[in-house]
């Protein structure tokens, strides 16, 4: 069962979805080569904190930590600590935020200092793709809809989809029906309604698709090294165009 969310349940995450657009540009003025991660997780904290709302991200599942700062060949679910970013990197910042019952969630791939021009064009393309995935959140496509344009964006630039990862449904829990794969034929799946909400969530890699999890069992890294890169964000369903609760 997908939920159906009344107008007053989206003005609840739209205001969650507010409050995590204000952590990314509290974090848009701490990036800079020589930062730590862990300095953005407390500034994500402090933020949230003081908007009277929670990381729903710390606890989840043991999560330790308030964002997820995913560096270079980490796809996602980088756990932040004393390593500082370099010049030419590219982290994936990764928010969540729980407020008045009802969750948002949403992430932005930055380039720190100046990046090399494949470094950009994975970003841009991960990001583009977001964008046509987003203009898909429409009553009457199919779910696949979204997942279809998602990878033939990605395969058109020659990067390719991690499977293994997918976008969710959100709402009253962070992870709700139903799963949302960044890949997948067109015309399939459930017929999207009014009042549905997806977090979407393209991570696009440079090289091959196969990830694996490093030891300390969050960060997921691509098997070959190569670049990864992942946009997110919450988006419902209305009767015309997509309404983006994360920006
Ligand atoms: N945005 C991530 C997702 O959709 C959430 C990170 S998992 C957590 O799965 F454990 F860090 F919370
Ligand atoms: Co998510």
């Amino acid at each position: 069962m997908i939920a159906i969310r009344n107008e007053s349940e989206l003005d609840l995450i739209r205001k969650s979805g507010e409050i995590l657009k204000e952590c990314f540009l509290e974090i848009e003025k701490a990036l800079r080569p020589g930062v730590k991660t862990e300095e953005l997780d407390r500034i994500t904290e402090e933020h949230i904190h003081s908007r009277g709302a929670i990381p729903a991200f710390k606890g989840y599942q043991g999560y330790p930590a308030n964002i997820c700062a995913s560096i270079n060949e980490q796809v996602v679910h980088g756990i932040p600590g004393p390593r500082e970013l370099e010049e030419g990197d590219i982290v994936g910042i990764d928010i969540g935020v729980l407020r008045e019952e009802y969750f948002a969630d949403a992430s932005r791939t930055y380039e720190v200092g100046e990046v090399d021009e494949a470094a950009r064009r994975l970003v841009e393309t991960t990001k583009e793709a977001l964008e046509l995935a987003i203009d898909r959140v429409r009553p009457g496509n199919h779910l696949s809809d979204i997942s279809n344009v998602i990878q033939t964006h990605a395969e058109g630039a020659g990067y390719q989809v991690v499977r293994t990862l997918v976008g969710h449904g959100i709402g009253r829990r962070m992870h709700e029906e139903p799963q949302i794969p960044n890949f997948g034929p067109p015309g399939a799946g459930p017929i999207l309604k009014p009042g549905m909400v997806f977090a979407i969530e393209p991570m696009i890699n440079a090289g091959t698709l196969d990830v694996l999890t490093l030891k300390d069992n969050w960060t997921f890294v691509t098997v070959d090294g190569e670049l990864s890169a992942h946009f997110e964000d919450t988006v419902a369903v209305t009767d015309g165009d997509p309404l983006i609760l994360t920006r």
